[in-house]
């Protein structure tokens, strides 16, 4: 049997990336996976690859939210995993940053987020459900470099731990974590640390912690932080 076999999964941001390896390594445990993106052709390729599907999704955009579960809704009848993991990230800091940079990480993180945690609540309060949201050690420890991403990224953070209280209090089924990944090669850190980084982690790291999450061996687990970078936050801690 596998990890989710025939678990309707959702992972915004699909097209590259932590989101990529996520779509592929959920699909190989069963799952039924659509990929959502802005960048279409990209998308449309992991949906190919893994046996899943595609639909274009600017996360930013309630009525592209709201398109896309009615369409997972009318096909599966069910949504069991989300992955609100679609990100950008743009250097800048307290005195370069402009409101407008601001403003765009707010809307790419935490408005987002918060919009895909409140749709996907509606619609797994009955039989249940798992949501993953994707923050960031810069939400955990001082990235001067990049304020507004730390920022936006903090505001996941606290969103979850929200969400997941709601959902107890109220007793949804539904359970709601957090991933604080590190430095991790993909083509979103080149613009902060530069090609290469030195110790970065991979995709298949975080996607390992997003499988578990995802799964029911996870079952006891909601509201809760994982941190995947090797200790960086430990060290700098310290
Ligand atoms: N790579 C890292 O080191 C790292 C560390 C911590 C957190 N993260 C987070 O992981 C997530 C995935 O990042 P990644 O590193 O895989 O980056 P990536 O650039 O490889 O992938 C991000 C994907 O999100 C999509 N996207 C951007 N804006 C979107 C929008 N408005 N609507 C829908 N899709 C949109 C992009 O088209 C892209 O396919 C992000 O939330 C990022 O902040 C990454």
């Amino acid at each position: 049997m596998k990890r989710l076999q025939d678990k309707v999964v959702l992972i915004t941001g699909g097209a590259s990336g932590l989101g990529a390896a996520d779509a592929t390594l959920l699909a190989r445990e069963g799952a039924k996976v659509i990929v959502t993106d802005i960048s279409d052709d990209a998308g449309r390729a992991v949906a190919k690859r893994i046996g899943g599907e595609f639909m274009h999704h600017d996360v930013t955009q309630e009525a592209d939210w709201t398109r896309v579960i009615a369409a997972v809704l009318s096909k599966h009848g069910r949504l069991d995993v989300l992955v609100n993991n679609a990100g950008i990230c743009r250097v800048g800091d307290i005195e370069t940053t402009t409101l407008e940079q601001y403003r765009l990480m707010a809307a790419v993180h935490g408005e987002s987020c918060f919009i895909g945690c409140q749709q996907a609540v509606q619609v797994m309060k009955e039989r249940g459900g798992s949501i993953i949201n994707i923050s960031s050690i810069a939400a955990l420890r001082a990235t001067p470099p990049v304020l507004a991403y730390a920022a936006a990224k903090g505001a996941i953070r606290a969103l979850s731990l929200s969400v997941a209280g709601h959902c107890r209090d109220k007793g949804y089924p539904i359970r709601c974590n957090a991933i604080f990944p590190g430095v991790i090669d993909t083509p979103l850190v080149v613009p902060v640390v530069g090609a290469n980084f030195p110790g970065a982690g991979q995709p298949e790291d975080v996607a390992n912690m997003v499988l578990f999450l995802a799964s029911d061996e996870s079952r006891f687990v909601t509201g809760a932080e994982f941190v995947v970078d090797n200790g960086a936050t430990a060290r700098l801690a310290a």
